[in-house]
């Protein structure tokens, strides 16, 4: 059985959906599974618990254990779970220990490689293209897009993309002792973002470019906590006008990446 967490999330409903899809016998784990609206032959657990038994794969996604993921890797090497895919990020790469998403991974990385399982490490790169959810709103209501550095590049990576490594980490050897990395198939400024936004959408968007101090009120508004905030910005100012490496993905799930259009098309809706 494999075991996912964090499977009502961004990139875990892909992966529960591409085992189930693939006939394998899959735990989704969620706080709230009465409301998880998996298909019924998917098992469903809750975050609390977690009953490991009969599990020889897991996937790990530390957005869901935020107390950390010592415990849950602990208990699967202990309960003889086979194999973990703990889901990692570029920016393990950073040494500024004041890059809190780069010590949290950092940290996961070093666990899971110690726990003695068969491991994946995959590090999505180039930012999700999720975030720019955050725009909806403001989309929806004015056809507007209040963001600031424009100009910052990054290489956006559709979440079923990094599901599908996942996934390709759960189900073959291939990736077994890797840590994958791969970003967005091209390297697209926000502005241009809202543009592709509005060619999909059929009607002209305005982009207002904000301040460092307007940023962290929109953002604040949107939830995003405040070291994020901090983070975001100065990885931001960072990437003005320059192009983001493109990491091809294609070597890992034996297709190309999606596009940031294509994450539009999935997406439009929540635009419209
Ligand atoms: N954002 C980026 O640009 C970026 C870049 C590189 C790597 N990453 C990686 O991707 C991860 C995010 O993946 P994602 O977008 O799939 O995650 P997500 O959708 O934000 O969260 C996954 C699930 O975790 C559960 N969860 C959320 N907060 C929780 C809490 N406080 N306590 C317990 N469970 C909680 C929720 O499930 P339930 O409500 O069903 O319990 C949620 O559906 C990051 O943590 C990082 O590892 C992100």
């Amino acid at each position: 059985m494999i075991l996912v967490t964090g499977a009502t999330g961004n990139v875990g409903r892909h992966i529960v959906a591409g085992l189930h899809r693939d006939g394998y016998d899959v735990t989704a784990v969620t706080r709230t599974p009465a409301t998880a609206a998996f298909p019924p032959e998917v098992r469903v657990q809750p975050t609390e618990n977690i009953d490991l038994s009969g599990v020889e794969s897991i996937f790990v996604n530390i957005a869901a254990f935020p107390d950390g993921p010592d415990e849950i890797v602990a208990r699967a090497a202990d309960s003889g779970v086979q194999r973990i895919v703990g889901l990692s990020t570029y920016s393990v790469g950073d040494p500024n220990p004041r890059n809190a998403i780069a010590v949290r991974h950092r940290h996961l990385e070093d666990i899971v490689r110690a726990s003695g399982m068969e491991w994946v490490l995959p590090r999505p790169a180039g930012g999700f293209a999720m975030t720019t959810l955050e725009w909806a709103g403001s989309i929806k209501r004015e056809r507007t897009v209040r963001a600031p550095y424009g100009e910052a590049h990054g290489a956006p990576l559709h979440e079923k993309d990094i599901a599908a490594v996942c996934l390709a980490g759960l189900t073959t050897k291939d990736l077994l002792g890797q840590e994958p990395q791969f970003s967005g198939p091209e390297s697209i400024s926000y502005r241009r973002r809202a543009e592709i936004i509005s060619e999909v959408l059929g009607e002209p968007i305005t982009f207002v470019e904000l301040t460092d101090e307007d940023a962290r009120v929109v953002w604040a508004e949107a939830g995003v906590p405040p070291h994020a905030i901090q983070a975001r910005l100065g990885m931001f100012a960072s990437m003005v006008g320059v192009s983001h490496p493109v990491d091809p993905i294609e070597p890992f799930i034996g297709r190309p990446g999606l596009t940031y259009a294509d994450w539009v098309r999935d997406h439009i809706d929540a635009f419209r």
